[in-house]
């Protein structure tokens, strides 16, 4: 059983702001909008804190966590930066990039938000919001994303509060986050970096920042998965999902992007990700709809092909692990 907790709402404002950073230094749990997703978010050095992420979240092991840090040179406190590292956080922080980079002498992180490795997840957010509230609470913050264990990510306040009400402290209530779609993870550990998670940075943009490719995590990683809340089934509806589909067959939800397949009554359960084949949009309506696909009752969904170009490649990711077999 979790713990029962009176979940407040908090208006992203001054006062919002500052309780959220209060509760957070006195060890509570609080959601927070990012530019990528909503966070669960801890202080990252207590670990009775980042238990209870664990314990809100219901994840099933002590999968490590991400910290967020007010800016690049909190982050360098807390992790060594080797040259891949520096250039991608000169490039992209802040902004939807976690670099996995070796733990400094001096990490503050505790060893439960790292699950004991001797590597710590970085990330320099960009929302103004979580921006003010890292500031105000002058230390690292754990935060996964702030859905139920195994669920889809939360885009919208509303989302974190259908998953994690009654079970969390507050939520800073920011409406909907501009990217969708969580961050690029780029672990940085000496030899080639690898992208363990395609996210809100493009492929294209992390190579050009490093001038070279990077390894894909598969080749990279051989028998032991180095990050391990990236196996298949994580962000599952409770719907099935069919990908590539050129139009839905009868029975089943669908789910578009660009123009709709011609010659073909859409379902009354039908949405379209990007009508105008944005793929920036669709990254931005993808969690979203398949929440609201699967509450209008889905059993399948059938989902157009997305491009694999630009933020088409996280995207299909996601649809990839919403497919995979549960
Ligand atoms: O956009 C995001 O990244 C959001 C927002 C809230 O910042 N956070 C997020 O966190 O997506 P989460 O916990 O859902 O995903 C973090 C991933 C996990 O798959 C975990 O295995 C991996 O990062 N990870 C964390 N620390 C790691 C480490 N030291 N080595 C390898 N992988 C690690
Ligand atoms: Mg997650």
């Amino acid at each position: 059983m979790t713990e029962t907790r009176q979940t407040q709402r908090l208006h992203a404002n001054e006062a919002g702001i500052a309780e959220a950073a209060r509760l957070l230094r006195a060890g509570k749990l609080v959601a927070l909008p990012t530019e990528t997703v909503y966070g669960l978010a801890a202080d990252a050095t207590d670990g009775r804190a980042v238990a209870s992420i664990y314990a809100a979240k219901e994840r099933p092991s002590f999968n490590p966590l991400i910290s967020h840090l007010p800016d690049t040179a909190a982050a360098r406190r807390e992790g060594l930066f080797d040259a891949s590292a520096l250039a991608l956080a000169k490039a992209f922080w802040p902004g939807p990039l976690t670099l996995i980079v070796p733990v400094s002498p001096g990490c503050t992180v505790s060893d439960l938000a790292r699950a004991g490795l001797g590597s710590v997840a970085l990330r320099v957010p960009s929302h103004p919001v979580a921006r003010a509230v890292l500031a105000a609470a002058g230390r690292p913050i754990a935060a996964p994303s702030a859905n139920r264990s195994g669920r889809v990510s939360p885009t919208l306040p509303e989302h974190v509060l259908v998953d994690l009400d009654g079970r969390i402290d507050a939520v800073l209530e920011a409406g909907p986050t501009e990217i969708g779609l969580e961050s690029s993870i780029v672990a940085c550990l000496g030899g080639a970096p690898k992208l363990l998670r395609p996210g809100g940075v493009p492929r294209a943009a992390l190579e050009s920042a490093i001038g070279r490719e990077l390894v894909a995590a598969d080749a990279a990683q051989g028998a032991a998965p180095i990050s391990p809340g990236l196996l298949a089934s994580h962000y599952a509806p409770d719907a099935a999902v069919r990908l590539g589909a050129s139009a839905p067959l009868p029975g089943e939800a669908w789910l578009g992007f660009g123009p709709e397949p011609e010659g073909h009554a859409l379902p009354p359960l039908s949405l379209n990700l990007s009508p105008k084949g944005d793929l920036s949009e669709a990254a931005a309506n993808l969690f979203a709809a398949l929440r609201r696909l699967d509450e209008a009752g889905a059993t399948v969904i059938a989902v157009a092909p997305v491009p694999m170009h630009g933020l088409g490649e996280a995207i299909n990711n996601r649809l990839g692990r919403a497919a995979a077999p549960r």
